[in-house]
């Protein structure tokens, strides 16, 4: 697998800090939190797309199948792209599509959110809206390898990894902030040398 990116790519935007991760790592909620501590504003991908297209996911989902839904959210990312001064909590598929990828290398500072497989499983299935556990017969099993398939790509793209497993959504934040502050410091001292 990739490892993670030591330092700055060059044009990267430093003021935005950009989560990914799979269903139930805690993105929104460590999103939202994260923007007040930092004073930024908080964006969530998944809701600018049910507030642009006036459907809630699943009825999207339903409506113009799993593609359609990408359509949505890689535009929905083009037009964020030029945004500074934001959290931006990503839905857990958004590194399938590389012009996504290549958009989010841009954008800022990205942090891969992560967890047990069973600790992301249990917090996913506490929610009704996650159309691609819907209707499952094994939940689990498309679970997993949906997670199978995408870590190496979250792993690919992030600049941070936090295992948010047994850590509550305060202590993810702090330690964002701090391992914000250091991979800052040390790309800076990269650059100076
Ligand atoms: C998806 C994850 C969801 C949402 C959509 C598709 C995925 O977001 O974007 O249901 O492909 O993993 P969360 O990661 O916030 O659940």
């Amino acid at each position: 697998m990739k490892r993670l990116q030591e330092v700055m790519q060059p044009g990267q935007v430093l003021d935005n800090i950009l989560l990914i991760g799979f269903m139930g790592s805690g993105k929104s909620s460590v999103g939202r939190q994260l923007a007040i501590s930092q004073g930024k504003r908080f964006i969530d991908i998944d809701k600018e797309i049910v507030d642009a297209c006036g459907l809630a996911l699943c009825t999207l989902f339903y409506r113009e199948g799993e593609e359609g839904f990408r359509d949505w959210e890689s535009c929905t990312l083009r037009r964020l792209s030029g945004q500074q001064g934001m959290i931006l909590s990503t839905g857990g598929g958004i590194v399938l599509r590389e012009e996504n990828r290549v958009l989010l290398r841009k954008m800022g500072i990205v942090v891969w959110l992560d967890a047990t497989v069973d600790t992301l499983f249990e917090r996913a299935m506490r929610s009704k809206e996650r159309p691609l556990l819907q209707g499952e017969e094994n939940p689990w099993k498309k679970f997993t390898s949906l997670l199978d398939l995408r870590r190496g790509l979250y792993r690919g793209l992030s600049d941070l990894y936090i295992d948010s497993s047994h850590l509550t959504h305060e202590e993810v934040t702090s330690k964002i902030m701090e391992d914000v502050a250091t991979w800052k410091h040390n790309s800076a001292h990269h650059a100076a040398h």
